[in-house]
């Protein structure tokens, strides 16, 4: 599943994934984790640097109560993945090539041990191009910056809305230009438009999509 960012990839795989007694896997959850890793050490904004650690760095998935969470050397960074600073810093991280030689290796890993619903920018174009079924999530910018604004549960303003569609359209520019593995819609993926949609009607959807896809 694949889709720009807040189009409600996370929450859709995560349902949908549930529905079929698949596993969940969150490969933002492995760029966040590694940027926050590069903000800690000082190093995010040195891509050299980077590129020389992340090879042998210590990140994967880690079983949690429900799917995965992420440990990068040792620590669960949990809540500390979706801080401002790591989402304002990991579009310019994930274009490194080393960073997504080491992420695409923990999900190709995870999908040879379990049946998955992985979401992400790239699954099916570069991770998975022979997933079973591939789910391209779009939603208008201004209705996908409500709908994580409203996630963070404190009342916001016209101006919030407009600020974080902004940062969200400069996260999809990146996400779409860059060289190595660009947010694309596979070929052979369905887009479906979220906008009107209601995230169980998303849901459902894609259910139908899988059981035809499985049959
Ligand atoms: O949840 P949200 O849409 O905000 O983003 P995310 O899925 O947590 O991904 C965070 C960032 O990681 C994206 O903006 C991309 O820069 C990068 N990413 C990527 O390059 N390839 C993926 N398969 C997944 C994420």
């Amino acid at each position: 599943m694949d889709g720009p960012a807040a189009s409600g990839k996370s929450s859709t795989a995560r349902s949908v994934a549930r529905r079929l007694g698949f596993v969940h896997v969150n490969s933002g959850l492995l760029y966040r984790a590694i940027t926050w890793w590069a903000l800690d050490r000082g190093i995010a904004g040195d891509g050299p640097a980077l590129e020389a650690a992340v090879p042998g760095l210590d990140v994967d998935f880690v079983p949690a109560r429900e799917g995965f969470d992420v440990s990068v050397e040792g620590t669960r960074p949990g809540p500390g993945l979706e801080s401002p600073e790591v989402t304002a810093r990991v579009s310019a991280v994930s274009t490194l090539p080393a960073v997504r030689d080491v992420v695409l290796e923990r999900l190709r890993r995870a999908g040879r041990r379990h049946e998955i619903v992985c979401d992400g920018r790239d699954i099916g174009t570069a991770v998975f191009p022979g997933a079973d079924l591939k789910i391209f999530l779009v939603a208008e910018a201004g209705e996908r910056s409500r709908r994580r604004l409203r996630q963070r549960g404190t009342p916001f303003t016209d101006e919030d809305v407009e600020r974080e569609t902004r940062r969200l359209e400069a996260r999809d520019r990146l996400d779409r230009s860059r060289p190595l593995s660009p947010l694309r819609r596979a070929p052979d993926a369905i887009e479906i438009d979220t906008t009107a949609m209601s995230p169980d009607q998303v849901v459902d959807a894609i259910l139908e999509l899988a059981a035809a896809a499985f049959r």
